[in-house]
């Protein structure tokens, strides 16, 4: 029907219905009558959504967007991606119409294509771009899709804590059922917690948690929030244990760019026996600085991946064809530049480490105790002196500590920070109450500094003064 023609009809049922009683009080009784009727009294949410509505995310980010307040909780950057990738999506925008269409339902051919030869040389497989490949909306929708795909009513999925807060409801909504292991402090030789490396597993307990049930465990490396880079032998470890008990290791490597101070990154995927039974999981946000792209991929073999594809395309099905090409440019001029100083991968991390010192040095001249990152964009800092001194901050009484400071610092202070606890599952919260996260990847909004000031480390070349980001998601 032509909308004309709807309005008019829409316009006729208003007439007939309401028009007579216009003015009168029967008008506001037929009104509810009418609402009554067409009110739903079905029950209209869904059960996997049960306990999952509730997402702190949402209060932190209206509570920072309330005032005038630094945001140095979130994980994005506030500055612009590389000039060649800006390049790439205005060439993508601006070139072949044909892009404006849809492309090829699991990726973009040269997207898959650069991906395939980029991370086949990385991970050591030969990776072929039709079957090892699937370009996602995000990481956080390649997350969702492996899940989706893989966890069954009932299966177990092993979660690392503190963790990326989306994988405990993804395993919900699969039907799954998390089963969490800590990752636990142990103080240096001189009792100092100073380094993300210091927290670790207990091997024993991490063992305990698999059964027969267990179906997947997820890693992150580096992670967020803590900054923990996992070392190969830590990663042997959890290996070895997913191989004994038949077990998926979903492994989110989207900071995989991002370590400091020499530090490697090893990928899962590479250890003997991993790739079988691995999904190793990037985001071209991270990768690129452009967290608004929202291009993420998964890479494995193709007997797990055409699971995925299943889902795939039957939810999202196909992911926005521009975008993925500017990320297939990017990548194509990233495999030229690779391991060479103009590669963006080498300069990123330097410059980032530049921003993770100078957070460090702020924090500690205000009395805090930073716990020093070994990757990604965020560190987390000891707040337990201001819990000793400032016990009753105001909140619910079973509010976490962490989350009645952050809170009162955004409200007195201006700053926003994000409380670890919301990483972790719930009986375990009191064990991270006593931290908060900060993100350095801001080069415009710095603590004690003020804002944009000129002798404060910059990015790479190419990386220019953003007006800033308008819109903010979690991360
Ligand atoms: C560990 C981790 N995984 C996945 C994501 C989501 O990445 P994307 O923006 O590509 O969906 C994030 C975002 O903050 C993250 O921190």
């Amino acid at each position: 029907m032509a909308l004309g023609g709807m309005f008019r009809n829409a316009a006729a049922i208003y007439l007939h219905l309401v028009g007579p009683f216009r003015g009168k009080k029967s008008g506001a009784s037929l009104a509810r009558c009418l609402h009554q009727t067409l009110a739903m009294t079905k029950r209209l949410q869904a059960r996997r959504l049960d306990g999952i509505d509730h997402n702190p995310w949402v209060e932190f980010v209206k509570l920072a967007s309330e005032a005038d307040v630094v945001n140095l909780g979130q994980g994005f950057p506030d500055f612009p991606p590389p000039d060649f990738a800006v390049e790439a999506f205005q060439h993508a925008v601006s070139g072949d119409f044909m892009l404006n269409q849809y492309t090829k339902a699991f990726g973009y051919p040269p997207l898959t294509k650069i991906l395939a030869s980029f991370f086949g040389k990385l991970l050591g497989q030969d990776i072929d771009p039709l079957k090892n490949v699937l370009v996602t909306v995000g990481a956080y929708g390649a997350l969702f899709t492996a899940f989706q795909a893989l966890v069954d009513e009932g299966d177990e999925v092993i979660i690392i804590e503190p963790f990326f807060d989306c994988y405990e409801p993804m395993t919900l909504m699969a039907g799954g059922r998390p089963v969490f292991v800590s990752l636990k402090p142990s103080p240096n030789q001189d009792g100092e917690l100073d380094s993300s490396s210091s927290w670790q597993l207990d091997p024993t307990e991490l063992a305990s948690k698999f059964t027969s049930r267990t179906k997947a465990l997820i890693l992150n490396t580096p992670n967020n929030p803590l900054g923990k880079v996992f070392s190969r032998a830590e990663l042997e470890l959890v290996a070895s244990l997913c191989q004994q008990h038949d077990v998926v290791c979903i492994t989110d490597e989207v900071y995989q760019w991002l370590v400091y101070d020499g530090c490697q990154h090893v990928s899962i995927a590479t250890l003997p026996g991993m790739w079988e039974r691995t999904l190793t999981i990037g985001s071209a946000g991270k990768t690129f600085s452009a967290t608004g792209w929202k291009v993420g991929w998964v890479l494995g073999p193709d007997s797990l991946l055409k699971h995925l594809r299943t889902m795939h395309q039957n939810s999202i099905f196909h992911c926005p064809t521009q975008a993925q090409a500017a990320v297939a440019q990017s990548f194509e001029r990233e495999q030229l530049h690779f391991g060479q100083p103009s590669s963006y991968f080498v300069q990123l991390p330097q410059a980032i480490q530049r921003c993770r010192d100078h957070m460090i040095q702020s924090l500690k001249s205000v009395g805090l105790r930073p716990v020093i990152p070994q990757g990604s964009y965020f560190l987390i800092t000891d707040i337990s002196e201001f819990k000793s001194k400032m016990p009753n901050l105001p909140g619910a009484a079973d509010e976490p500590y962490d989350r009645r400071f952050v809170k009162w610092m955004i409200k007195n202070k201006g700053l926003m920070a994000i409380p670890v606890s919301i990483f972790c599952s719930v009986p375990h919260q009191e064990l991270f109450d006593h931290y908060i996260r900060f993100c350095f990847m801001k080069v415009k909004d710095r603590p004690g500094g003020g804002k944009t000031s000129s002798s404060l480390p910059m990015p790479p070349a190419g990386m220019g003064r953003g007006a800033g980001p308008i819109c903010v998601g979690a991360g």
